[in-house]
């Protein structure tokens, strides 16, 4: 791979914040596809790819899910939420293969110029939003993600990446735990 492609790849990657705060655009159809078409490829534990998605554009929908008990607020700044609807018979599985999907999906989003938040219910909120979504009673909805175009302003007032990370001194090590590098 040439240097820049791969360098433009690691700048994906490494740049992938939480983006709270959205213009109202809506998203184009192929994008919401292509998001689609990576979060398919997700791994997950035995390739049991024990998830559904439930793509929300409804504004009153999103509105809906953004009131219920958690921290999805920024649901209701946003013109898309994709809901993960996740197997819950082996909720160790379920956890990882939830968190990979998510990542997947923020970084579909990004390569398309989007920014993204996960949001995740809790107690109730849990119950109201599989209700409102209408997946079956057994399956775990905890988490969703809100996507839109960034609305620049908000995302320039957030701190720079490296006052928002631990040094990798500080936690990776070679061969041996606290080593240093
Ligand atoms: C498992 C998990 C759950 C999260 N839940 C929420 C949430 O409910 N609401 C929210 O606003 N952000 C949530 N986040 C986003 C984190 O707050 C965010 O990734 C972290 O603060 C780092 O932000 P940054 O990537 O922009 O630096 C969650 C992230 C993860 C990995």
């Amino acid at each position: 791979m040439e240097d820049a492609t791969a360098q433009s790849h690691i700048r994906l990657l490494r740049d992938l914040r939480a983006v709270r705060h959205f213009l109202p655009d809506p998203i184009p159809a192929d994008v919401i596809d292509d998001i689609s078409e990576i979060a398919r490829w997700t791994g997950s534990a035995k390739n049991l790819q024990p998830w559904d998605l439930v793509i929300v554009q409804e504004r009153a929908t999103l509105d809906q899910l953004a009131d219920l008990e958690g921290y999805v607020r920024h649901l209701a700044g946003a013109p898309l939420g994709i809901v993960l609807v996740f197997d819950n018979d082996n909720p160790e599985f379920a956890a990882y293969d939830e968190g990979r999907m998510a990542e997947r999906i923020m970084l579909a989003a990004a390569a398309h110029g989007l920014g993204s938040c996960i949001g995740w219910w809790s107690g109730p909120g849990r119950d109201t939003a599989r209700t409102i979504v209408g997946a079956p009673d057994d399956r775990i909805v905890r988490t969703v993600i809100s996507i839109g175009y960034p609305d620049e302003a908000a995302h320039r007032a957030r701190p720079k990446p490296a006052e928002v990370r631990k040094p990798i001194a500080s936690f990776v090590y070679h061969e041996r735990f606290g080593s240093g590098t």
